[in-house]
């Protein structure tokens, strides 16, 4: 029933014609839980009370389905109007982006240009930027524009998912530019072919990826909700005297956010991926798909 359910939510986080309906009805269905606002404005609200408590966050300006250059276009100028806001508001905060947002599908120098854009803001502002990892479709093309960008620039890193059969290769491939790497178990639904089905053999994936790449001596974000993801992440950097400054815990914004404090309390770095903008519809899904104990509260949302 629960694997129905979660591909069901997949299923709607891909439809357009309900994202664009979605957008005029703001933020309803209880998605206020996970996206902090519709404006940079209440955002930087957010961000500030989150900063407040001790956690470090990274921003993301939502946008699906970009079709055109003018929309890439803007989603970038967005993304730097958060940079600004970073840089004025003296926030702790990096930055989070999708490559299909800034124009992936619709050219190498619509794409190069937005981010190089991006950058450079990023750069003189102080602002470290991380490229997240969308379907598998979109992964070499991430990882190669990824390589170019860091060759480049020095505040750039990305996401390596779990669920993926090449995810330790990449880690490896990867490791000569010493990146910052954001791990994940992975959010979309991908086919056998490319990724692990059964849960356990991801988990296992995981913690072999966590620790190839503590050990290469690299900057390890480890996004998770997963308690034994944690646990273990706890038990390999005391075994291996790993710095605190190496790794970092990262967690979405609205869930677990006891934990979230009690990590910062126990001396760990922990930051909140925090969403905006009024194209939440497809972010709300998959985090219902990832979670169906979800919709029971947002159900309950509703008919309050
Ligand atoms: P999982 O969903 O397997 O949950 C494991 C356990 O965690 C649960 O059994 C429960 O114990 C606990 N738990 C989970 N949710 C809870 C809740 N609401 N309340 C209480 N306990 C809860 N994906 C991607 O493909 N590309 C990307 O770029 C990113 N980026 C990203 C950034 C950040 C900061 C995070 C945290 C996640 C992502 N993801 C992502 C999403 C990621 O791939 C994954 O889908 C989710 O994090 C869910 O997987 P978990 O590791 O959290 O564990």
């Amino acid at each position: 029933m629960e694997q129905v359910m979660r591909d069901f939510f997949l299923f709607l986080s891909k439809n357009k014609s309900l994202t664009k309906i979605a957008k005029k009805w703001g933020l309803h269905l209880g998605a206020s839980r996970f996206v902090a606002g519709e404006t940079i404005e209440m955002a930087v609200e957010k961000i500030k009370e989150l900063n407040k408590s001790g956690l470090e966050v990274t921003i993301d300006y939502l946008g699906e389905f970009v079709d055109n250059e003018k929309e890439a276009n803007e989603m970038a100028e967005n993304s730097i109007m958060a940079i600004e806001a970073i840089s004025q508001h003296n926030l702790k905060s990096q930055l989070s982006l999708k490559l299909t947002s800034m124009g992936m599908d619709l050219s190498e120098d619509v794409v190069m240009g937005n981010m190089r854009r991006i950058l450079e803001a990023a750069e003189s502002n102080s602002v470290f930027v991380t490229i997240d990892m969308e379907d598998y479709s979109h992964c070499q093309t991430t990882i190669d524009i990824f390589k170019k960008l860091r060759n480049e620039y020095q505040n750039v890193g990305t996401v390596i998912q779990a669920y993926l059969y090449r995810s330790e290769k990449d880690i490896e491939s990867l490791h000569s530019l010493h990146p910052n790497l954001r791990l994940v178990k992975g959010a979309y639904k991908e086919s056998p072919e490319v990724a692990f089905p059964e849960k356990k053999d991801v988990d296992d994936n995981f913690k072999k990826i966590i620790k190839t790449h503590l050990l290469n001596g690299n900057y390890t974000a480890v996004a998770s909700h997963d308690e034994a993801i944690i646990e273990y992440t706890k038990q390999l950097v005391t075994e291996y005297n790993i710095p605190k400054d190496q790794f970092e815990f990262q967690m979405l914004y609205g869930i677990r956010n006891e934990r979230q404090l009690e990590l910062v309390k126990e001396g760990f770095k922990m930051r909140v991926y925090v969403p905006y903008g009024t194209d939440w519809y497809g972010y709300f899904m998959r985090r219902l798909a990832e979670r169906p104990a979800n919709v029971a509260f947002v159900l309950k949302g509703m008919f309050k």
